[in-house]
């Protein structure tokens, strides 16, 4: 592809928390998108998961008179321009592929390599929270066509996206991803690529931070996320830690600690949690217990742990 001509079709590999935010924010904004996950179970779920984001955009367009959410007529095009899959070959053909897979360096660059051997040659972007996007790049045949676009979660409602240059990333390729982010009605935030990069650097320590202050029984789940929403957040630090995924918070902790020292270190508790399964909304426990993605309570093993 000529990363000079305008981006029309857009892969997403990973279906997940974020790919399935993502392919519905590209799918809304008017772009063919066809993503890729490894089960169909996770493609239904991701499927699932969009058709009910629409289903209450809808409900919001009509509760306000239209100033907010989306019309019925978006949320059939939205679905008319999305495609799932299973194969990996059958995103070849598309402008860009956004990977959302796994938090795992050798995972993302497994799957960079495949598609390199498949002959895919547009661009590709990373929404890694927190790997080096020059290593990452390393695994594509063409590092001058890859970078990071780290989105915000959820995707179709957060306006951010953070984009990161790699030590090989073009011109051509940060004017064609930033472009495409404007269409997708974000605002860049551009950040280096150094550990955690900008927003993650200043965020994860604080969701780690309060996971000790649980831990170290100063305050309850419930109290430490109430205090930060009486200074003004929408969500508190653990429903929020919930929300990412525990999984995907120590990955970024251990990648804060291992670029910028012991003090960047996870919380106990925190590996404890990803060790016993509990990994926040998307198992239906973490800190608290979930039911269809709502919170019902503090999951009982926290409270005999800090007990
Ligand atoms: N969760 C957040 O709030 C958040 C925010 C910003 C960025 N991120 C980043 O986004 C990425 C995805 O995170 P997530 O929270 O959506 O993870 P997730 O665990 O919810 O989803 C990952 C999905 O990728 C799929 N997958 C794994 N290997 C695959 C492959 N080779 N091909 C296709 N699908 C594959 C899994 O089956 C799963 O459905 C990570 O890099 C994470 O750091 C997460």
């Amino acid at each position: 592809m000529n990363t000079k001509t305008r981006i029309r079709k857009i892969g997403v590999i990973g279906f997940g928390v974020m790919g399935s935010g993502i392919a519905q924010a590209a799918a809304m904004s008017g772009f063919e998108t066809i993503v890729r996950d490894v089960h169909i179970d996770f493609i239904e779920i991701g499927m699932q998961k969009i058709k009910n984001s629409l289903e209450r955009l809808v409900q919001n367009y009509a509760r306000t008179g239209g100033k907010k959410g989306i019309s019925k007529e978006t949320e059939a095009s939205t679905l008319a321009n999305l495609k799932t899959t299973l194969y990996l070959k059958e995103l070849i053909e598309t402008d860009i592929i956004i990977e959302a897979i796994v938090e795992r360096q050798d995972e993302k660059a497994k799957l960079f390599d495949t598609l390199s051997k498949l002959g895919y040659s547009g661009l590709l972007v990373s929404n890694t929270s927190s790997i080096s996007i020059t290593k990452l790049g390393a695994s594509f045949k063409y590092p001058e066509r890859f970078m990071g676009m780290h989105f915000m979660n959820p995707v179709p409602l957060q306006k951010g996206v953070e984009l990161i240059r790699g030590l090989s990333t073009s011109d051509d390729t940060y004017t064609a991803v930033s472009r495409l982010a404007k269409d997708m009605g974000k605002t860049v935030i551009n950040a280096k690529d150094k550990a955690g990069f900008g927003i993650n650097r200043m965020f994860i320590p604080f969701l780690n931070e309060a996971i000790k202050v649980v831990e170290e029984e100063i305050l309850s789940p419930e109290d430490a996320d109430k205090a930060t929403i009486c200074l003004g957040h929408k969500m508190g630090p653990i429903a929020t830690a919930d929300y990412i995924g525990l999984d995907t918070v120590l990955f970024i902790c251990n990648i804060l600690e291992e670029g910028l020292g012991s003090a960047y270190k996870a919380a106990p508790l925190l590996k404890r949690m990803v060790d016993a399964g509990y990994l926040g909304v998307k198992t239906g426990k973490g800190f608290y217990v979930y039911e269809e993605g709502k919170s019902i309570n503090v999951n009982p093993d926290i409270r005999r742990f800090i007990k």
